[in-house]
């Protein structure tokens, strides 16, 4: 144990790691025959980048990104006014997107064999939907994505406890499925039909999808990449630096990457209300992931992702 703490000690970045170890101590040593196990298993393929990143928090993450148009007006004043929006920036890799409308995100993605060290967390699922192409540092160029809010399993205290020092707002909610990304409609009309939700213990947020295969590929894949690859923040005050990976077997094996078209019902901060999407382009895929957790967003003045 005391070599894995000062090892860890390098890791002071991640709060992964921190929570980690410290519940790793706590529940380790003081009950090592009590480790509470998780109740329901997911089916997702194990984490292939663990052992080619042992000392990286890294995990996989199942589910469905999607673009949710909405009028630039409105981008403008969900996102806070201090921020300016790059829309040359989307505009340089979505030419043809409407004008006058903003891409928001949606996504639905359940987080399995997240670990770092060797210490493995409990999976998790969260929602919510976020604003990429902020000008966060307001050099006019560099694309950092805000993720206000996010339904997260509820229990989960490492994950809750992790996205709420982002200053995200978190509502700990169930999940259907429960341990899953998204799970089949029986009998559906559309090929490849699935279905997620989920809903606020405490309060009356919640986020549904319902999104069948397509062949219209409406957006390129490298926006997708794009999107996903841009530091995060909540309140700015440090950024998340999380790193899919779009090429491991994860995303090539089995289903692979499949294109989706569908339908989005959320009621979540910063909207207002609830909202319904329709005919919403996304994509359903599962993908490796390293994460680089609460670093300075100066550092990532000009930041380009490598894929
Ligand atoms: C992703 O999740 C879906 C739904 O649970 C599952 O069918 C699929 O096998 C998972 N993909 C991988 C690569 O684990
Ligand atoms: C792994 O973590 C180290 C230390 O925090 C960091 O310097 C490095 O960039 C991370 N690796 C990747 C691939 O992000
Ligand atoms: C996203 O695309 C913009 C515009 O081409 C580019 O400046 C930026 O570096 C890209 N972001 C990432 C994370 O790759
Ligand atoms: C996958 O993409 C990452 C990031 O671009 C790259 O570092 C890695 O070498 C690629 N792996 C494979 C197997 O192509």
């Amino acid at each position: 144990m005391h070599a894995k703490t000062s090892n860890l000690q390098y890791f002071v970045f991640s709060f992964l790691s921190l929570l980690m170890l410290r519940y790793a101590s706590s529940t380790y040593l003081s009950t090592p025959n009590q480790f509470v196990l998780n109740t329901c298993t997911s089916i997702d393929q194990p984490n292939p980048i663990a052992s080619s990143y042992p000392n990286n928090a890294t995990g996989t993450l199942n589910g469905t990104i999607a673009v949710l148009p909405i009028p630039l007006k409105l981008a403008r004043k969900l996102i806070p006014s201090q921020y300016g929006i790059l829309e040359n920036a989307y505009r340089t890799l979505l030419p043809s997107f409407p004008e006058g409308m903003y891409p928001a995100i949606v996504q639905a993605v359940h987080d399995h064999e997240v670990q770092a060290f060797g210490y493995k967390i409990d999976d998790f699922t969260r929602t919510g939907i976020e604003f990429p192409f902020v000008d966060l540092l307001g050099d006019g160029y560099t694309s950092f994505k805000w993720a206000p809010s996010l339904l997260m399993t509820a229990g989960h205290e490492i994950a809750i406890k992790g996205a709420g020092a982002y200053g995200t707002n978190t509502f700990p909610a169930s999940f259907e499925p429960g341990c899953d990304a998204y799970r089949s409609v029986p009998n559906s009309k559309k090929s490849g039909t699935t279905y997620f939700s989920a809903r606020s213990l405490e309060s009356s947020e919640s986020l549904s999808t319902l999104f069948s295969t397509t062949e219209e590929e409406m957006f390129p894949l490298s926006f997708f990449k794009n999107f996903t690859n841009q530091p995060t923040f909540a309140d700015g005050k440090t950024c998340d630096n999380m790193i899919r990976l779009f090429n491991t077997t994860v995303s090539a094996q089995g289903k692979g990457v499949e294109r989706v078209k569908g339908t989005v019902r959320a009621n979540i901060h910063p909207f207002s209300k609830e909202h319904e999407w329709r005919g919403i382009h996304g994509l359903r895929l599962d993908s490796a992931f390293i994460e680089n957790n609460y670093l300075s967003c100066e550092s990532f003045r000009g930041y380009t992702s490598h894929e």
